[in-house]
């Protein structure tokens, strides 16, 4: 499930209304599934906008609605019918025959719900389905402990939901006891499913969604089954932390995240030597931390390819191993794994200086290149191990042979490694120079590098403008794929500062800003709590 949190009714209203009117300009023959109540009502004032703009046309889409009560006329100003017609069906040009509501005046109900279900199905079968959710977890009229597995029926409302729809009615004793829905297995059919969720009232049943197992005493939960779910919610629905994990060779990093997106904690522990430790260390410190602050959400970066949820990852005791799974197991919260690269970035577009940005490319220069890439302010990925920059090749010919099995890979020219071999390599061959004479055991560090060049050394000059001449080939070349806002650099070397962006600015030939990231080590852990 994938949640779009918002400031506000409002950005959740746009939002939503965005997404519908999406679906209708990709299919304009598309069939809606649709709620009524008071969240979605700020959505459809938006689709009605739309619509009369000239923006989107109504004239091929066909809809059901989720629900109606049972018994009621559907002149009576509390029906579903006479709702759907008053906040959106009068002000839309969609045509009436492809109006469909579960009918309330049915002398049959049975056969209503049957008849109903069977023009779902010749339909098509709904493309998006939008939902609202109860404070008691229901969705359409599947109320808790319901068979959760049923098409659309004639169900009785429990009390719970008898006095929160009376606001709706003069008094508790005039809301009808039953009604027509949509069933749990209708609502999964559905291609694709929308819930939507606004106010303080849902902040409990928000949480036990997100946060909580499949259950049927919550029926939202079943929604968890479904493979494309997207949650949009406000801030005054959500309050849940979430919780970020940055899975190190040497240490585990982790950020706890609010829900206004503000860090409120920042951690490290050891990481384990075995699967087993690593995992157990994460259950502890999950665990632990569930003790000071209200956690939902748990995401977890990774080094390494993660295909189908499983980590195989070269410095790791990672194999094919579960982790989402596993971890999700042992917590009983909703857990998100994605590559450490892809978090980093992520956390770099949500909290670093590129904040402002809807596009970057994340360049990460340590022991070798690696990255991310964010588009639209999502990560950019695939099934297939997307996003290894350090891998492109830049040197066809007399390439160095990379680890990888390619020859000439970016990384064997910008890595911090490659910097300080080349610069060893240099420094051998010329023992009168100011670098040869900062090798300490046979060794140098990249501040030994610029040190040298600002005591003025030839030989370390040189060593960094051929760096800095293929960091730039591969900055320039990822420029014209990605066309970011923004180039971000981090690891050790970019603790030089301006030393480094003044010469590389000159050898890049648009005018994409470069930036040295302000959160360095942090943005894995608190990217991750992004996921
Ligand atoms: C509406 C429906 C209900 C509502 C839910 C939330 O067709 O079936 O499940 O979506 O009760 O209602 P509101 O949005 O009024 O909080």
């Amino acid at each position: 499930m994938r949640i779009i949190l918002c400031d506000n009714y409002e950005e959740l209203s746009k939002k939503a209304a965005k997404l519908v009117a999406s679906q209708i300009t990709l299919k304009p023959d598309s069939v809606l599934g649709l709620a009524t109540g008071s969240t979605p009502v700020g959505m459809y004032g938006k689709l009605a906008d739309m619509c009369n703009s000239g923006e989107l046309d109504f004239s091929e889409v066909k809809t059901f609605n989720l629900d109606e009560y049972y018994p009621i006329k559907k002149t009576n100003n509390q029906s579903y019918d006479y709702f759907m017609r008053e906040n959106l069906f009068s002000k839309i040009n969609i045509r009436d025959e492809n109006i469909h509501i579960p009918n309330g005046e049915a002398d049959d109900p049975e056969k209503e719900c049957a008849d109903y279900e069977k023009k779902i199905r010749e339909s098509g079968g709904i493309d998006l389905q939008v939902l609202g959710i109860g404070r008691n977890g229901h969705i359409g009229f599947n109320e808790p402990d319901a068979s959760l597995n049923s098409f659309t029926h004639l169900t009785k409302l429990t009390e719970n939901t008898i006095k929160a729809n009376s606001r709706f009615f003069r008094s508790a004793d005039e809301v009808p006891r039953q009604a027509l829905t949509m069933g749990i297995a209708t609502i999964l059919n559905a291609k694709k499913i929308v819930l939507l969720a606004s106010g303080a009232n849902k902040r409990k049943v928000v949480s036990e969604l997100i946060g909580g197992g499949i259950n049927t005493s919550v029926p939202a939960t079943m929604l968890k089954t479904h493979p494309d779910v997207v949650l949009i919610c406000d801030r005054e629905s959500y309050s849940g932390a979430r919780l970020g994990i940055d899975i190190g060779g040497t240490n585990i990093k982790t950020a706890i995240i609010d829900s206004d997106n503000t860090v409120v904690y920042k951690g490290e522990f050891k990481t384990g030597n075995t699967e087993n430790e690593i995992i157990t260390g994460i259950v502890e410190t999950v665990a632990a931390l569930r003790g000071s602050f209200d956690i939902t959400t748990v995401g977890i970066g990774t080094p390494g390819i993660i295909k189908d949820g499983k980590v195989t990852a070269a410095n790791l005791p990672f194999k094919g191993t579960p982790l989402e799974s596993l971890i999700e197991e042992k917590t009983g919260l909703s857990v998100t794994v994605d590559n450490d690269a892809n978090c980093a970035a992520l956390g770099e577009v949500v909290f670093g200086n590129t904040k402002d940005c809807e596009n970057i490319v994340l360049i990460t220069l340590g022991t070798g290149v690696g990255g991310g890439i964010i588009m639209n302010r999502q990560i950019l990925r695939s099934n297939n191990n997307m996003g290894e920059i350090g891998h492109f090749v830049i040197r066809a010919k007399n390439g160095r042979p990379c680890k990888c099995g390619q020859s000439g890979c970016w990384e064997q020219y910008c890595s911090m490694t490659a910097f300080t071999r080349d610069a060893k390599a240099m420094a051998k061959k010329n023992p009168d120079s100011i670098l040869f004479g900062l090798m300490k055991d046979g060794t140098l560090t990249g501040e030994d590098i610029f040190n040298a060049m600002d005591s003025g050394c030839e030989v370390a000059k040189k060593v960094f403008d051929d760096y800095i001449r293929y960091l730039a080939i591969g900055i320039n070349s990822l420029v014209n794929i990605f066309g970011p806002d923004a180039i971000v650099l981090a690891g050790g070397v970019t603790r030089q500062g301006e030393k480094l962006l003044e010469p590389l600015r000159q050898l890049i030939k648009s005018d994409v800003r470069i930036e040295i990231s302000n959160l360095q080590n942090d943005a894995g852990a608190l990217g991750a709590a992004m996921l």
